[in-house]
């Protein structure tokens, strides 16, 4: 099994009566890139500032390699940090922002040219090594602020949103480098997002945060076609939460009509269900057919290759499709609809916070 480098036992973390973190359990493995995925105010900061050392936990532990490190300080912890803002300091080149930490350390000042150079090759800012961070783009400061964190050779890498201040291409190009430099170094690697297609993208495992609590931990498939609560579900990729009632170990009634679920375990007959799915799963349907829901569409939005459509149930609950070719120039608001969703498409979610 993979050696455990970071965990977290229990921890809780009171601002006045404001519970930021609640009771987090969490165990991440050497060389793995985790990320914490939630929306703003959930308590990811808040957790990574935990395990930094930046803030004490009202409650709980914090262990490194198996060594508590609750009260030890952050520059003994052996962790890198990059914040949303880089933090640079403007008045010292790229090279001297990186051989900063390392002079106050007092290094030699052979080994202090060799590790700086290695920072700034790993993270190709070899030709701007002379420059201030104001003469460069935010994509090459975010660079500086990463060959920072990397030239202390730390055991394991805090990134809080640090792509979040730069604009989508770049962000795309930074995700992908960002990956492949995590993975060239090995670095075991916990990466705080809101952005839930970074997350899917980038991690070997997501720990889905909300209201200062994991909800879900797993690789992005699982957590993605296995979404394990309503929350997970409607963060992570939209989706249609259906109730409804099981009438037999794989039927639910919802809005007067039957449907045939097949891709979960045998439901107890009776229970009330709640059913996710996925708008790309939802077909319009013309003629009649098996697992279908008549609606009323409400709303159209032509998104190119796709079209958004909200449709509403004879009962009130809300419908998502996203219909794409041939386009469906027919359908209007107002228009009846028959939703087909396929046996299979269907996400049973359990708990409701
Ligand atoms: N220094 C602080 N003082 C008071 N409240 C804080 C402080 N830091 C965070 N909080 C509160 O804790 C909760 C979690 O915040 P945070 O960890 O920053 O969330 P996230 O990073 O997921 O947006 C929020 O309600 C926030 O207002
Ligand atoms: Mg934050």
């Amino acid at each position: 099994m993979t050696p455990t480098v970071v965990e977290l036992r229990g921890c809780t973390r009171d601002y006045g009566p404001v519970r930021a973190v609640d009771a987090l359990d969490l165990a991440v493995h050497e060389g793995e890139f985790l990320a914490l995925l939630g929306p703003s105010g959930c308590g990811k900061t808040t957790t990574l500032n935990l395990i930094a050392g930046f803030v004490p936990p009202t409650a709980g532990r914090i262990l490194i390699d198996g060594a508590d490190v609750t009260g030890r300080p952050p520059h003994l912890r052996g962790l890198g940090v990059v914040f949303q803002s880089y933090a640079l300091f403007p008045h010292l080149s790229v090279r001297e922002n990186v051989a900063f930490g390392l002079r106050e350390r007092r290094l030699p000042a052979a080994e202090i040219e060799r590790r700086v150079g290695d920072a700034i090759e790993l993270v190709r800012l070899d030709r701007a090594g002379r420059q201030r961070p104001a003469e460069l783009s935010g994509g090459m400061q975010q660079r500086v602020a990463l060959a920072r964190a990397l030239v202390y050779q730390p055991r394991v890498l805090l990134l809080d949103e640090p792509l979040a201040a730069l604009d989508r291409k770049l962000r795309e190009g930074m995700r992908d480098e960002l990956r492949a430099i995590q993975r060239s170094v090995g670095i075991t690697t916990i990466f705080v997002t809101h952005d839930q297609a970074e997350a899917l993208g980038l991690s070997d495992r997501i720990a889905v945060m909300h209201r200062g609590r994991i909800e879900q931990l797993g690789a992005p498939r699982e957590i993605y076609e296995h979404p394990a609560t309503r929350f997970v579900a409607d963060f992570v990729g939209a989706s249609t939460v259906l109730r409804g009632r099981a009438v037999a170990a794989d039927r639910v009634a919802v809005a007067g009509s039957t449907l045939v679920v097949t891709s979960v375990r045998p439901l107890a007959v009776g229970t009330d269900v709640e059913l996710a799915i996925r708008p790309e799963r939802v077909r319009l349907s013309t003629g009649p057919g098996d697992n279908v829901l008549e609606a009323r569409i409400e709303g159209l939005v032509y998104q190119g290759a796709q079209t958004e459509v909200t449709a509403r149930l004879s009962d009130g609950q809300r419908v998502l499709a996203s219909v794409g070719e041939p386009a469906p120039a027919r359908l209007a608001a107002g228009q009846t609809a028959r939703l087909h969703l396929p046996p299979d498409a269907f996400m049973v979610l359990v708990g409701d916070p």
